[in-house]
């Protein structure tokens, strides 16, 4: 069975970012579904938030990666569609303790704020940490 897609979206500021990730991902053989920008010319971030959240909820994928100039707009965007929980990233640990605790399902990174490498890290501690429910799930049924 062909693995879900990996949605990922970004405006102007973040579009080489996210193109990098789009690369680091096909690199690793996961398959993304890129909804935009396709250029570094000015558009409008919760355009593009909300683009992502859109397609998880309409189950074309089921994690996101968000990038605009801080992680911060475009991830506030996607946190206003129900049964999404965009996580604003700075660190490995940040994505680690996201996943464990709070299950997010898209990683908001800011390409103005955080290095390439540092991105990637976050990206595959993103993936590849599992939610650890229990007490974490009753707080993330609260969250709606
Ligand atoms: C665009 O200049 C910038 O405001 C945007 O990328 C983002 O940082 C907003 O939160």
């Amino acid at each position: 069975m062909a693995a879900a897609p990996i949605a990922i979206a970004s405006d102007h500021a973040g579009f080489d970012l996210k193109q990098a990730l789009i690369e680091h991902l096909q690199a690793a053989g996961i398959p993304v579904l890129d909804l935009g920008t396709n250029s570094r010319d000015s558009v409008d971030y919760p355009d593009f938030g909300d683009a992502l959240a859109k397609a998880i909820r309409a189950g074309k994928a089921t994690r996101g990666v968000l990038v605009c100039g801080t992680g911060l707009g475009i991830s506030m965007a996607a946190n206003r569609h129900k049964g999404i929980r965009a996580a604003h990233c700075r660190d490995t640990t940040d994505a680690r303790l996201t996943r464990q605790h709070n299950d997010a399902n898209v990683l908001a990174l800011g390409a103005r704020t955080t290095g390439i490498e540092v991105a990637k890290d976050c990206l595959n501690v993103f993936l590849n940490t599992a939610f650890e429910g229990g007490r974490h799930q009753r707080r993330v049924d609260k969250l709606g």
